[in-house]
């Protein structure tokens, strides 16, 4: 990731967070989603007093608002509140509460990763080959090892996050790679290289990320992607195969539907602030710095011709019902131009 300074981190989240129209809606979506998100996945879902996990909710999101309103003067704060807001801290705050780590858990462990494959399965039966660029912790391309036996699996990132399990199972190959680089050649190349929630994460200067889609290119024929996308009135008018999944996902996501109807510097600024707080609360990494790049349609799709791809297909997740932390989510097949 191009290393973005904590400090300028701060000051766009604050940048972000001070704007009242993007706060009021994350504080709303955030409330909701986390709701949702413990009723759906709790282990015994069935049991849960609705009120009372609503109320509990209802606290957690207001008093982490207002702790981050009272340094929003002081950017420079932010990282020492995160550290001590977190969920996985030592001696963290009381209004985390067990039904939420016990529905995390579960949702991390079983749900999270067939709720992906989904997304890319349509696609994943026709591979013979392919790697996730950016693996992370390497679950998901483990998951999709185990369900596509078949196909030759392999996972790189700039860091070797994965999980001691998944090295155990040696079900992919692994590649530390940082594809900023013009040397990140891999030694096969793969029918299609995924591309989950990463591209907004290597930096906010076009220039950069051409780059790196160019250096990713050298050892893939196609590009799955998922992305926080924002959306102005002309590029629902681009003619890209699955653009009525726009309508589609308006309709049945209300929140979608309403954080399009915000303007684009205000999609920008909750995607900002969801990005950031999902990040350093729930799933537990306070200590997060990274560029903020979430664009438009029509950015990304020139970014792509630029890299020397075009987009074939796209299907709009939208803020994707029962995930936990909801985006505005878009899945996009590439081929080489
Ligand atoms: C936001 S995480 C997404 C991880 C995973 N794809 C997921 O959806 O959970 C971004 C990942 O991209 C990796 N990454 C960032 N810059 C990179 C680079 N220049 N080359 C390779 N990997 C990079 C990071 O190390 C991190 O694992």
């Amino acid at each position: 990731m191009k290393q973005t300074s904590k400090s300028e981190t701060a000051i766009e989240f604050f940048k972000a967070f001070n704007n009242p129209d993007a706060r009021k809606f994350v504080l709303w979506t955030m409330q909701k989603n986390y709701l949702e998100g413990i009723l759906y996945h709790h282990p015994n879902a069935s049991t849960l007093d609705h009120e009372a996990i609503k109320s509990k909710v209802q606290i957690l999101i207001k008093v982490i608002f207002s702790e981050l309103l009272s340094i929003s003067d002081n950017p420079e704060s932010l990282y020492s509140l995160l550290i001590q807001l977190g969920r996985k801290v030592d001696n963290r705050q009381d209004f985390w509460f067990q039904e939420f780590d016990e529905a995390y858990d579960n949702y991390k462990s079983q749900s999270k990763l067939p709720i992906m494959l989904d997304i890319f399965s349509n696609q994943l039966a026709t591979l013979n080959s392919v790697i996730d660029i950016g693996c992370g912790g390497g679950d998901f391309i483990n998951f999709i090892a185990q369900k596509y036996p078949k196909i030759q699996a392999a996972g790189a990132d700039v860091l070797d996050w994965r999980s001691q399990s998944v090295q155990d199972e040696q079900l992919f190959d692994f590649y530390l790679r940082d594809f900023n680089k013009s040397d990140s050649e891999l030694p096969d190349s793969y029918d299609a290289g995924i591309l989950h929630a990463v591209l907004h994460h290597i930096s906010s200067d076009d220039a950069v990320l051409i780059s790196y889609l160019q250096n990713i290119a050298v050892s893939v024929n196609s590009l799955l992607v998922v992305e926080d996308i924002l959306y102005a009135q002309d590029d629902l008018k681009l003619d890209i195969k699955g653009i009525e999944s726009i309508d589609t996902c308006r309709k049945e996501q209300g929140d979608f539907n309403q954080f399009l109807e915000l303007d684009i510097n205000t999609q920008r600024d909750i995607i900002i602030i969801l990005d950031l707080l999902s990040n350093s609360l729930a799933i537990g990494v306070p200590d997060m710095n990274f560029p903020f790049g979430a664009r438009r349609l029509t950015d990304w799709k020139n970014i792509f011709i630029n890299a020397g791809f075009k987009i074939t297909s796209m299907k709009c997740l939208g803020f994707q019902p029962n995930l936990f932390h909801r985006m505005s989510q878009t899945y996009l097949v590439l081929e080489k131009l």
